[in-house]
């Protein structure tokens, strides 16, 4: 683990930072399989902002979004959350940190087949010995819409379904910043864009922060930032994306 003396954040006017990398760098391998995952990537993520990460296959993305979750370590620089330098926490400390603060939804919904989906919601609180907040509990609920199917097993529900219990979940702890990685990859046109509106309406309705990597111009429009990955650095960044400027942008860069 790097704990050279990184500068502090410093939070811009518009508000506080929800995460932040400073010169990232990962290596993966060595010698001949060296390859550079992360080759120096400086970016913010501004509270209670939904961005999009996209990229080639193999530019880095999910690295990028690992290390800032404190899932891996970086090579060199810095990765923070509201404030706090991971790169310098001690395992239990990153543990505790990461629990309470971080949210990951994955590809693969990720969730326990013998639980129902409140207890999956719930899981996470009840392992770290926290009292769910109640109020937040049934708001969360309300929002994902699935009132009458807390009862049922994830093989009961549909893929869409299934993913909104792990947003959700990953909602229920209210943690600083959510990492969001290809959620829709799975679904049909239909169950992506019932959990990117629950993604949108818990940072437009709850100031959320949350980063998602897609591949698909649909799904990056509900963001209000997309960044553009190639070859582990940041190449392009677009604001209040629209699919038709998100796919403008992916002819002229060939992805
Ligand atoms: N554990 C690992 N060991 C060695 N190389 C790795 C490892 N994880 C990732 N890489 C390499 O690092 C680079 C970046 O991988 P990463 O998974 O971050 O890409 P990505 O942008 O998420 O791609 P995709 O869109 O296919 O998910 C790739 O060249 C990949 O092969
Ligand atoms: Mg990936």
């Amino acid at each position: 683990m790097t704990t050279t003396s990184s500068p502090p954040p410093v939070a811009p006017a518009s508000g506080a930072v929800a995460a932040r990398a400073i010169d990232a760098r990962k290596v993966y391998g060595e010698g001949d399989t060296e390859v550079n995952a992360l080759a120096g990537v400086t970016v913010d993520f501004a509270a209670g902002q939904f961005t999009a990460i996209m990229g080639p296959s193999g530019s880095g993305k999910s690295t990028l979004m690992h290390c800032l979750a404190g899932l891996d370590e970086l090579t060199s620089g810095s990765v923070w959350i509201e404030g706090t330098n991971l790169t310098e926490l001690r395992e239990k400390d990153l543990t505790k940190l990461r629990r309470d603060r971080v949210g990951f939804v994955f590809q693969a919904f990720n969730l326990i087949p013998t639980l129902s989906a409140e207890e999956n919601i719930t899981l996470p609180l009840a392992l770290a010995g926290s009292e769910p907040d109640q109020a937040w509990f049934d708001e969360v609920v309300k929002t994902v819409g699935l009132g009458d199917r807390l009862t049922h097993r994830p093989s009961e529900l549909s893929g869409g379904q299934q993913q909104r219990v792990a947003v959700a979940r990953a909602l229920a702890s209210k943690p600083a910043i959510i990492f969001a990685d290809e959620p829709t990859g799975n679904l049909d046109s239909r169950s992506s864009a019932e959990i990117l509106g629950f993604m949108r309406r818990a940072v437009t309705e709850y100031g959320q922060t949350i980063v998602m990597v897609t591949h698909d111009p649909v799904a990056a429009s509900y963001a209000d930032r997309v960044l553009v990955l190639a070859d582990g650095k940041l190449v392009h960044e677009m604001f209040e994306p629209t699919s038709d400027s998100v796919v403008d942008f992916m002819k002229t860069f060939g992805d």
